[in-house]
């Protein structure tokens, strides 16, 4: 019997850590892209210093706050620690401020938890990419007014970001492009570090190496998951390298310049495609579960922001985390539960960040909502692909 051939089965995976950019994401000399990146937007791009890792950027905020006095950290009480770790070791006050049922700060938290002036810092980050409501807003000029100093975490929003509302600006540039390494800060000329307490250059350095542990590591782990969906066999081998990565970032928290290679790679990414991308993905996947019975969409799409998930409120997240794991979509929680930040309630299971990145197409987000539809109707089924 000779049989046909073996049928094998396209891999199809969405989410999980970036692998290598595909070439339709390089082209930042096409006529019309984007030179300039959006967070710079019509600023002064020599006030913006690249470091390795979102952390070490908040690292340079933290010195240069507390070289100005400042000592009280008002928080989103749903947060990633990563956020207020350099903080914490600082020994820095953190204090929680409630969120709505859709993650929002609320503003009257903000007002309560106001300190004397020049003692208190605001840490805002629109999650997931939302602009800042109108309430808020109008409650961060407030609390400016009383001598806080707002600082944007702009990890979910630098490819959109919101000008005019923070006195300092930063991002882990990571979370939403393929640099394997990468954040960047924006201080106030009377914010500067002290001499000697951070030594990064900003632009391209010549301080900064072409790369480093983590880029090599990095990268190498970026290859592999290319080789992992093209079905070569060496089951998962990216998975380890990715962990090793992310290991290495942890223990690097000293500020140090981004990679050569990453600042290279960012200047080529097509950022506009990006972001369009993004936005369709988004949109396609929103309108695609608008309706399906267990499941709110938390962040519907709004005109003119960049999504960097879109986020689920479901009763059972990790159980409906399991389900579509196991289907190939991988979906993170955002976030584990806050170890460095007191909590005055249970940690929320009910969140679930779906992947909609320029990866992706919507054809793939509804692929993605069949699936979440099935998953949620039966809670143990099969994949309805
Ligand atoms: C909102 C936010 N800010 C900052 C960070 C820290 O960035 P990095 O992991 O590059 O240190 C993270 C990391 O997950 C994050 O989600």
């Amino acid at each position: 019997m000779t049989g046909a051939p073996p049928v094998v089965a396209p891999r199809w995976e969405i989410g999980g850590d970036f692998e290598t950019v595909t070439p339709d994401l390089l082209g930042h000399h096409r006529l019309g892209a984007q030179r300039t990146p959006p967070w710079v937007g019509a600023d002064d791009d020599r006030r913006y210093r690249y470091v390795e890792s979102g952390r070490q950027a908040l690292a340079v905020v933290e010195a240069a706050l507390r070289a100005s006095g400042f000592t009280r950290l008002l928080v989103p009480e749903y947060l990633c620690d990563s956020m207020v770790q350099p903080f914490a070791v600082a020994g820095w006050q953190l204090v929680p401020v409630p969120v709505d049922a859709d993650l929002q700060v609320v503003p009257a938290g903000v007002a309560a938890a106001l300190g004397p002036a020049r003692t208190t810092a605001v840490l805002h980050a629109a999650y997931f990419g939302r602009p800042t409501p109108a309430a808020l807003r109008a409650q961060l000029r407030v609390a400016q007014d009383h001598g806080a100093v707002v600082v944007a975490d702009e990890t979910h929003l630098a490819l959109a970001p919101e000008h005019g509302i923070a006195d300092i600006r930063m991002a882990s540039l990571r979370k939403l492009l393929p640099v394997a390494d990468g954040a960047y800060v924006r201080l106030p000329p009377e914010l500067e570090p002290p001499t000697g307490v951070v030594d990064v250059q900003s632009g391209m350095s010549a301080a900064a190496p072409e790369d480093n542990g983590v880029t090599r590591i990095r990268t190498a782990a970026m290859v592999a998951k290319v080789g992992h969906l093209g079905g070569d066999g060496k089951d998962r081998a990216h998975l380890p390298l990715f962990t090793a990565a992310e290991e290495l970032v942890e223990t690097r928290t000293a500020p140090r310049p981004m990679s050569r290679a990453s600042r290279r790679l960012l200047a080529q990414l097509d950022l506009a495609t990006v972001a369009r991308r993004r936005q369709d993905n988004a949109a396609a996947l929103a309108g695609a579960l608008t309706g399906v019975p267990g499941c709110r969409v938390v962040t519907p799409p709004t005109a003119g922001s960049v999504p960097s998930h879109l986020l689920l409120q479901v009763e059972d997240a990790p159980a409906l985390q399991r389900a579509l794991a196991a289907t190939g979509v991988f979906c993170p929680r955002h976030w584990p539960p806050s170890e460095l930040v007191p909590q005055r309630r249970p940690w929320p299971t009910c969140y679930l960040s779906v992947p909609v990145d320029q990866r992706y197409e919507p054809a793939d987000m509804m692929c993605v909502a069949r699936l979440i539809a099935g998953a949620l109707i039966h809670p143990a089924g099969g994949d309805p692909r």
